[in-house]
């Protein structure tokens, strides 16, 4: 018996005969010689068959397969710097070959596609090189997020995806009806976070969330994966700290761990080489100050509308965008008005019209990538935050309960997953970063 291997451990087999299972990725036929990719998740490597040295029912059989047949090779390794895949530089001699399945005509070629086509072929479009190699990357992200965490004494607690109230803006909100009550798909772990928080001292929580936003944009979806963490007597300056040392880790495991992969993306990794703390913070004044002042020295009209902000409203993106093009680095924007910010977002001391939240954006226009807060502390402030906001605290009682009971300063925040994964791999959509993308017009396949 040949030892059966994965593609991405070729190097450990060189000279020997070896048997590889995975699916033809493509095929070049030259007569007594076909040149198979061969694809079996792990990488893509070149195999050869050579008319005089396989069975010939077998080379024949080759000759018939068709792009994502599957198939079992048994072959011998040899070093061939001019050989392609990934990793390149190998080459398989075919002895043996069996065929598992001639595919059906696959409907994704080497030719252009629409990407609604692909979208709505995504379970098959998964196997294409750019988006195997931006699922390994959003694999490694994870990875190196709950690493990261769980070295530096954070504890994972689950939060319910199910839920009797909002956590954040109740415009978002998913409904379901729970056994004939109204129920809501979690909008963030947070709430529970805060609670686990006073159980374990520092937590994090990672999992899908669900907006049901109605925006249609490049960083939108309806189902998308946040990781949380929260943490006891921790200020928002710790926040920060803490931030850019965990964001920072990130890219730098990427840029070390899949340099191929950034190379299939065509990823310039200048941007993100200088993602090195510390980041730079601006206060939502200022930021405001500054968009207003490129505003005034902007000669396009449309653009000039594009910058100007009124203090009190939210960011969009070209705010975002510009903002960051200033540091060319990842940057901190803190204080945000109280307005448009969740109700329990610590007020600033003295000027309870800003909050002490934070959010980061990402050089190169992809905005916002994590959003967080010191939280309330006060018993009687929240109940009136929660009140202003129209939220019935009869729901909340529990959450109440955790500024009656040993009540700390807090803070935490939110990462979200897609919108990192956009941004380290530089996709221009978000559609791409999540296996099966869930958007206002898309819930297939
Ligand atoms: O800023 P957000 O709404 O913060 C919260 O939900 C807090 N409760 C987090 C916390 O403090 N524990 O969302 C956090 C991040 C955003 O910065 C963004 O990266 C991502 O989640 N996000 C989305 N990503 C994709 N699609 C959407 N519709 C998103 N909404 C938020
Ligand atoms: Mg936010």
């Amino acid at each position: 018996m040949t030892p059966i291997v994965t593609i991405r451990d070729i190097a450990q087999h060189e000279g020997q005969v070896v048997t590889l299972r995975g699916w033809v990725y493509n095929r070049t036929d030259k007569g007594k010689l076909q040149f198979i990719q061969l694809r079996d998740g792990s990488g893509i490597i070149q195999c050869v068959a050579f008319k005089k040295e396989m069975a010939e029912a077998e080379f024949e059989a080759a000759s018939k397969l068709t792009q994502e047949s599957s198939v079992i090779i048994t072959g011998s390794v040899r070093k061939d710097p001019r050989a392609p895949g990934f990793p390149g530089g190998w080459e398989v001699g075919i002895q043996q070959m069996q065929v598992v399945q001639v595919a059906h005509e696959y409907p994704i070629t080497p030719k252009e596609h629409g990407v609604e086509f692909l979208m709505d072929h995504r379970h098959l479009w998964l196997r294409s090189s750019r988006q195997w190699a931006i699922l390994r990357i959003r694999a490694t992200i994870i990875n190196t997020m709950r690493n990261w965490l769980d070295n530096d004494g954070y504890m994972l607690v689950d939060t319910p995806i199910i839920t009797p109230s909002a956590g954040e803006d109740t415009t978002s909100l998913f409904e379901l009806d729970y056994h004939g009550e109204k129920a809501f798909l979690a909008q963030t772990g947070q709430l529970y976070n805060e609670a686990n928080m006073a159980a374990f001292g520092k937590v994090y929580c990672f999992g899908p969330t669900f907006r049901a936003e109605k925006s249609k944009t490049r960083r939108h979806l309806m189902e998308f994966w946040m990781l949380e963490p929260e943490m006891a007597f921790f200020s928002l300056e710790d926040l920060m700290d803490m931030e850019q040392q965990f964001v920072s880790h990130i890219i730098q495991s990427v840029l070390e761990k899949h340099p191929e992969e950034l190379k299939i993306l065509e990823r310039d990794t200048s941007h993100l080489e200088k993602a090195l703390p510390p980041f730079p913070r601006i206060s939502y004044d200022d930021a405001v100050k500054h968009l207003n002042e490129l505003a005034d020295k902007t000669e396009d009209p449309e653009q000039k509308a594009l910058l100007k902000i009124d203090w009190g409203t939210d960011f969009g993106s070209p705010h975002e965008t510009a903002i960051a093009e200033i540091f060319d680095k990842p940057v901190f924007v803190y204080h945000f008005p109280s307005v448009f910010k969740a109700f329990y977002m610590q007020p600033v001391e003295g000027r309870p019209e800003v909050c002490r939240s934070v959010d980061l954006l990402a050089p190169e226009g992809y905005g916002e990538i994590t959003g967080g807060s010191e939280r309330i502390y006060d018993l009687a402030l929240i109940e009136e935050r929660a009140k202003q906001m129209g939220l019935g605290l009869e729901a909340y009682q529990w959450y109440l309960d955790l500024r009656r009971y040993g009540s700390v300063p807090h803070a935490g925040f939110g990462i979200g997953l897609e919108r990192t994964v956009a941004w380290i791999c530089g996709l221009p959509h978000i559609r791409e970063t999540i296996p099966y993308a869930r958007m206002l017009n898309r819930k297939y396949p």
